[in-house]
């Protein structure tokens, strides 16, 4: 159902009500759990190669964690577990205290019930680096899709919080449409519209810049920037260093698997003591130097 939804990827498909949580999260004083998403000890494989090792994270809410890394890093692996999009095989993914993905039983660990599965995630948005809006729908049509058929929105409804949405990134202009007649930049902040209609709790990106050309990328950060000042909870794979350095909390980075380390990007950019990162960030700062020269 969830590729029914999003064409070409599989952004969660939301169904039932939200439960409770684990009695052992701290609360805040609305009552949700402060914590929006726990990581312990999770690894996955792909056969053979062990492509996440041990990953230990938490992610509070209201907090923009920024995941760098080289290539092939493991970073689209750990956002997609995030969702369950990839079956993480090893430890535990929790969202608001609720497992993700797994249930224990009295013969071990099982795959949820794909209900189950939708449940835990129904507050989790999530926007790719290709945007997969339905081609023959506008760009309200794309936004208002699964309000209709997942959360069960009347039409008006639907529509009301669609275009508030699309208003939100600077597009209640372009409502009426189509993908086709929308530049790259446009596109992705109708993905954006479409993942915050859902009423998220945590967004989480993986790259929603790198198939823009570069003049298009700063109007898909600027709205990203302004859900961070308004508090949405965030995790964004990016190659965008500056948009790590001005808005991320805290900066993960990632090699061969692991997080190598952790900071805030004072530490993560200006005191790196890892090896690895330092090698990492060295290779950034080269592939841009011709700005600087070309700046000089
Ligand atoms: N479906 C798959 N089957 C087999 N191997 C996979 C699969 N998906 C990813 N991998 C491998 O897992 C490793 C991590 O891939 P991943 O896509 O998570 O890296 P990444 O850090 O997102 O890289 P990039 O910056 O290029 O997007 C890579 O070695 C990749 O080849
Ligand atoms: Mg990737």
């Amino acid at each position: 159902m969830n590729s029914l939804l999003i064409p070409g990827g599989s952004a969660p498909a939301p169904t039932g009500e939200t439960t409770g949580q684990s009695l052992d999260e701290p609360m805040k004083t609305n009552g949700e759990p402060s914590t929006v998403l726990t990581l312990s000890q999770v690894g996955k494989s792909f056969g053979t190669l062990r492509v996440l090792k041990g990953i230990d994270l938490q992610v509070q809410r209201s907090e923009v964690v920024c995941l760098i890394g080289p290539s092939g890093s493991g970073k689209s692996t750990l956002l997609r577990s995030m969702a369950f999009l990839e079956e993480y095989d090893e430890g535990e993914i929790r969202i608001e205290g609720q497992l993700l993905g797994w249930q224990d039983t009295d013969k071990g660990r099982r795959r949820a019930p794909q209900s189950q599965i939708n449940q835990v995630r129904r507050n989790v948005g999530m926007v790719f680096q290709q945007f997969n809006l339905w081609p023959h729908m506008t760009a309200l049509g794309n936004v208002c899709e699964a309000l209709r058929r997942v959360r069960k929105l009347s039409a008006d409804d639907a529509k009301k919080r669609g275009m508030a949405m699309l208003d939100k990134v600077g597009l209640a202009h372009k409502a009426e449409a189509y993908p086709a007649q929308l530049s790259g930049g446009q596109q992705q902040r109708v993905a954006i519209a479409r993942a915050l209609a859902m009423e998220p709790h945590i967004m989480l990106f993986d790259e929603p810049t790198s198939a823009l050309d570069p003049e298009l990328v700063g109007e898909v950060l600027q709205v990203m920037k302004t859900l961070a000042k308004e508090g949405m909870t965030m995790v964004v794979v990016t190659h965008e260093m500056g948009f790590a350095a001005q808005v991320a909390d805290s900066v993960i980075f990632l090699d061969q698997g692991e997080i190598v380390a952790r900071g805030t990007p004072q530490q993560i950019f200006h005191n790196a003591e890892q090896p690895r990162l330092q090698q990492f960030l060295q290779n950034y700062l080269d592939r841009n130097a011709f700005w600087q020269d070309a700046k000089a």
